[in-house]
């Protein structure tokens, strides 16, 4: 079934605005905010022409196969690094709510089925000068996406495939909202935290992350990952790419 604004009326509780076809979601959002819009408010796209992802990627979204969301949060500032660990974890919750097996975070909040990748994050806050106005937390998730022909046909999946059911869309965005909803509430908890540190697929693993390769030995409350390199220096990581360079069995 397609999107639209009438059937979203009827699942969400949630200030929304719905786009057909949009350029980006986030960017759609990052100007509501701007214009006031309350925590809680969100952009959805059936299809993004020119989606964003991280470290200026292209992020594809074609029409009536994804689900391109972006939610306006407005925490405390000392809590902004959490907004991405609340993405994850939502998402997360997402696609165990459908049925998937196997579920796991790559550091730091990209949600895998089976080791592909089934949903990229990209939050970006919005100062006016030092004041943060809010972050827009951009979610792209894979529902019944074809990457066959695809040069991430090996590394992508979908909650479709991975369920083995039929979904709608419209009923994923309210389940995904309500998680959204669950986690910001426990933004400060140690729980929150606790639970994504839990759901990391890598740690106790042999990484690399550019040029660094160590043991992924854990991650800190603001959400960096420690490695430990080959001089047994302890070395933390705030963003890039992390690439399993070999599974060492313990976790
Ligand atoms: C990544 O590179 O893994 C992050 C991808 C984030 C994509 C989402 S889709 C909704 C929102 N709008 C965008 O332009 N990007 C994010």
């Amino acid at each position: 079934m397609t999107l639209s604004t009438d059937i979203l009326q009827e699942k969400l509780t949630h200030p929304f605005q719905y786009f057909d076809s949009v350029d980006s979601t986030n960017d759609i959002a990052k100007q509501w905010l701007q214009d006031g819009a309350q925590s809680g408010s969100v952009v959805i796209g059936n299809e993004q022409r020119k989606g964003r992802g991280r470290k200026g990627r292209t992020w594809y979204t074609p029409p009536d196969v994804a689900l391109a969301i972006s939610v306006i949060l407005k925490p405390p500032k000392q809590y902004i690094s959490r907004i991405n660990i609340i993405g994850a974890l939502s998402v997360y919750d997402l696609a165990e709510h459908v049925g998937c097996q196997n579920i796991g975070i790559k550091w730091p909040n990209d949600v895998q089925i089976n080791e592909r990748k089934v949903s990229g994050i990209l939050p970006e806050a919005v100062w006016d000068g030092d004041k943060l106005l809010g972050i827009v937390l951009g979610m792209g998730i894979n529902v019944r996406n074809d990457f066959s022909d695809t040069e991430i046909a090996d590394i992508a999946t979908t909650l479709e495939s991975e369920s083995g059911t039929s979904l709608n869309r419209a009923d994923l965005i309210a389940y995904l909202m309500q998680r959204i909803d669950m986690w910001y509430e426990r933004i400060p908890a140690d729980a929150l935290f606790i639970t994504w540190k839990n759901r990391l697929n890598m740690l106790g693993q042999q990484v690399k992350i550019d040029k660094l390769e160590g043991l992924a030995v854990g991650v800190e409350s603001d959400g960096a990952l420690l490695v430990q390199d080959k001089d047994k220096q302890m070395q933390r990581v705030l963003a890039g790419d992390v690439f399993v360079i070999h599974k060492s069995g313990n976790k």
